[in-house]
Order: C-alpha cells, then sequence, then structure tokens
C-alpha cells in the first residue's frame, strides 16, 4: 500500500526519523574510545529518564529479558515474592518467578484495576515474619490499558514497615508516563527499549538501588549472563562484559536526546493529552473503555471493550486490510474481547487523528454497533487551545 504504514500497537512503537539513522551508521569497535564516550554518555542520559542517579544496567534483550535479570540479581531459591493479577504481563512475569524456584503470592485481581495500595498495605501488615523479600508490580498493564499508582504503593510499604525490595516493570510506561525510580524508592525497574523509548526491540533495562545492589551480593538464585555486577563494573568505563548491541545504542543515544529536548514533563503532558483525546472518541462512539478507574487510565494506550458477539480480531483485520493500520490484539483471557490503541512514543495529533479514522472507518465496515463522530469530538478537544 502506498503511504506509511500506521504502527499504533502499544509496541513496538513508530522509530523517529533520526533514531532510524542514528541506528543506520558503520558498526564501531564495541572496545574502542569512540564507542566508550558514546555510551558513558547514554548511560546519563538514560538516568535522566529513570529519574535516578543510580546505576542502569543495559542489556542486548527484549524486555522478558530485563524481567529475570530483576528477579535473578535479587531472589534466593524459595524467596516468597508478592505480585498481583493486574493483567496478561504480570502473569507472564508470576510465571517466570515460579519457574525460576520463587514462592509466589497472587494476589487476585479482575484485570480492569492496578495494583491496590490497600491491598499491599494489608498483606505487608499480615507478614510479621517479614518473609516476603519482594513485591513486584507491572506499573502500566499494557494488555489492558491501566497504570498503578507506584507511589502509593511505595507509601504503603513505608507504612507497615516492611523491608521487601520493590520491583516495578515500565515496559510500556518509561518515557511516556511520569515515573521516578529514586523518589518512589523502587529497588530494580525494568524497561525496554521498543515503546515509550522509540527504539527497535533489542535493549531490556534494570535501573538499580543501592538497596538492591547490595542484595545481590548474598542472593543465590544461579546468573550469568544477566548478573549486574560485571556490567557494572564494566560500564563505569563505559565498556560491556561482552558484545552490547552497538547500533542499537547509537539509536537509544538519540532517542534520549529526543526526549531530553523535548522535556519529560511536556512528553507526560503530550501522552496524556492524547489519551484523553482518544477516551472521548471511544465514549462518542457508544463503547466501553476497558480501564474502569479514572485516576488509572493509561496515557500509552486504551484497551476498548467490543459490543457482546462482536470479535476484536475480525475488526482489527478489516482495519488493517483497508486501511494499514495496526492494532494491539487482546491477551490472555482478553483475546477477541478487545482491542487496544497504541498513542505513545513518536506521535502528534494527526497521527492519531489518523488512527483514530481508521478506526471509525473499520467500525463502520466490519458492522460493528457504534455512533459516528468520535473522530470528531477527538479532534475538538485537541483543537481546544485550553488544552
Ligand atoms: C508491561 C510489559 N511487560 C513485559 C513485556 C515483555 O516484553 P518483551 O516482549 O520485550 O519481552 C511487555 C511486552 O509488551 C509488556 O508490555
Amino acid at each position: 500500500m502506498p503511504g506509511r504504514h500506521f504502527l499504533q500497537i502499544p509496541g513496538p512503537t513508530n522509530v523517529p526519523d533520526r533514531v532510524l539513522r542514528a541506528i543506520a551508521q558503520p558498526t564501531v569497535d564495541h572496545r574502542g574510545p569512540r564507542f566508550a564516550e558514546l555510551a558513558s554518555h547514554a548511560f546519563s542520559q538514560l538516568k535522566r529518564v529513570f529519574q535516578t542517579s543510580g546505576h542502569v544496567v543495559i542489556y542486548p534483550s527484549s524486555g522478558t529479558g530485563a524481567w529475570e535479570a530483576a528477579l535473578v540479581n535479587t531472589m534466593s531459591p524459595g524467596d516468597r515474592i508478592l505480585m498481583f493479577d493486574i493483567g496478561h504481563f504480570a502473569t507472564l512475569w508470576k510465571d517466570m518467578a515460579e519457574r525460576l524456584g520463587l514462592i509466589v503470592d497472587f494476589v487476585p485481581g479482575d484485570w480492569r484495576h492496578g495494583v491496590d495500595p490497600d491491598l499491599v498495605a494489608s498483606r505487608l501488615d499480615a507478614d510479621r515474619a517479614h518473609a516476603i523479600k519482594a513485591i513486584a508490580a507491572v506499573h502500566n498493564e499494557t494488555s489492558t490499558g491501566v497504570t498503578s499508582r507506584v507511589a502509593q504503593i511505595r507509601r504503603a510499604i513505608d507504612a507497615a514497615r516492611h523491608p521487601a525490595l520493590l520491583l516495578v516493570d515500565t515496559i510500556s510506561s518509561l518515557g511516556s508516563i511520569d515515573y521516578r525510580h529514586d523518589e518512589w524508592g523502587v529497588d530494580v525497574t525494568v524497561s525496554c527499549s521498543q515503546k515509550g523509548l522509540m527504539l527497535p526491540p533489542g535493549l531490556g533495562f534494570n535501573a538499580v538501588s543501592e538497596k538492591a545492589l547490595t542484595g545481590s551480593k548474598s542472593a543465590r538464585l544461579p546468573r550469568s549472563y544477566w548478573d549486574w555486577s560485571a556490567m557494572i563494573r564494566d560500564n563505569a568505563s563505559g565498556f560491556f562484559p561482552y558484545t552490547p548491541a552497538t547500533n542499537l545504542l547509537f539509536g537509544l543515544h538519540e532517542a534520549m536526546a529526543m526526549l531530553l529536548e523535548e522535556g519529560l514533563p511536556a512528553v507526560f503532558a503530550r501522552h496524556r493529552r492524547h489519551a484523553e483525546a482518544t477516551r472521548r472518541a471511544v465514549d462518542a462512539w457508544g463503547l466501553e473503555l476497558h480501564a474502569v478507574c479514572r485516576e488509572e487510565f493509561s496515557s500509552t494506550l486504551t484497551a476498548v471493550a467490543m459490543p457482546d458477539g462482536h470479535d476484536a480480531d475480525r475488526l482489527r483485520r478489516v482495519i488493517l486490510e483497508r486501511f494499514d493500520l495496526s492494532l494491539g490484539t487482546g491477551l490472555g483471557r482478553l483475546k477477541g474481547r478487545v482491542f487496544r490503541i497504541g498513542h505513545l512514543g513518536d506521535f502528534n495529533d494527526l497521527m492519531l487523528a489518523g488512527t483514530l479514522s481508521g478506526i471509525e472507518m473499520g467500525l463502520a465496515a466490519a458492522g460493528v454497533p457504534f455512533r459516528a463522530g468520535g473522530v470528531t469530538t477527538a479532534l475538538d478537544y485537541l483543537a481546544d487551545p485550553g488544552d
């Protein structure tokens, strides 16, 4: 089809031309001075995006690798970890923890809410013996479009005076939704490259607190590739213990520069505004948001529930074939029941207008019952200089 494909899944996201050009450079010696200088600069930019002054470890991996790194560096066989069933990715992380030999307290949820800070408080209050070694939470659950309140989770842990580590997955929030590793007392922040950081897949990250680093010295889960210690030792001079993804790091450097030039507060406000416009369109169409709680609405994606008897994947197929627009599929138990609109990363008003137009035309083409006017409602909101 002529024109650019609309990649509006909630990651991987569109890679800006500036980043593509940065990646398309001759590969350099990853043990040479030019690379060390670039890597050192990328580390300091990355710390600003994680809002931390501590270490950020970069792996050549997907987000799943960064999940594993967080667990194997901090936990020992048979350790207890508190996790929350808020969606598909929370479930996959739980499955991994079990496979690694951890005992998971998996708090049930309805996949329409985030981690409830009150439940964190009650679980920790009940754990007088401090058997729970870590609490793991997904900040932005990409399967449901729900964002958990990490600052409040931190407050609940502090109020319970519990020493557990706090591990947070920011895979679909970092660089798009305000996130403060240091201020919120997070011990390990897990993230990766292909969502708000506007890169192709291939880089995984762990931001690590001093407490987590100290704990890693006595943590006994087997680890080699994921071991923080060799990484942190070599990163101090801009190098890596094994071959890093050199060209993706060129891209990372450029993507961080773009985020910092725009300014993180402006980046977060842009995402909030596009999310609000999207929700207004959904509402005007007479469709239902999957997320139910306003204070947990995600700024990076919107999951839309299908009317009864209509399959989300059929709608997605019609939209792809007719308009060359990719939307996110329903994952796990939400398969066929929701479609997800990604509005994150390198994204602007007209890209959103195009995305919503493709959906509105697709709803009609697929024979899904809806009210016309969602696009106009979103455009009115975007056009209002007051917003
Ligand atoms: C919240 C969340 N966690 C973890 C993952 C897994 O990351 P990856 O597919 O890069 O391994 C994803 C992927 O979309 C995600 O959205």
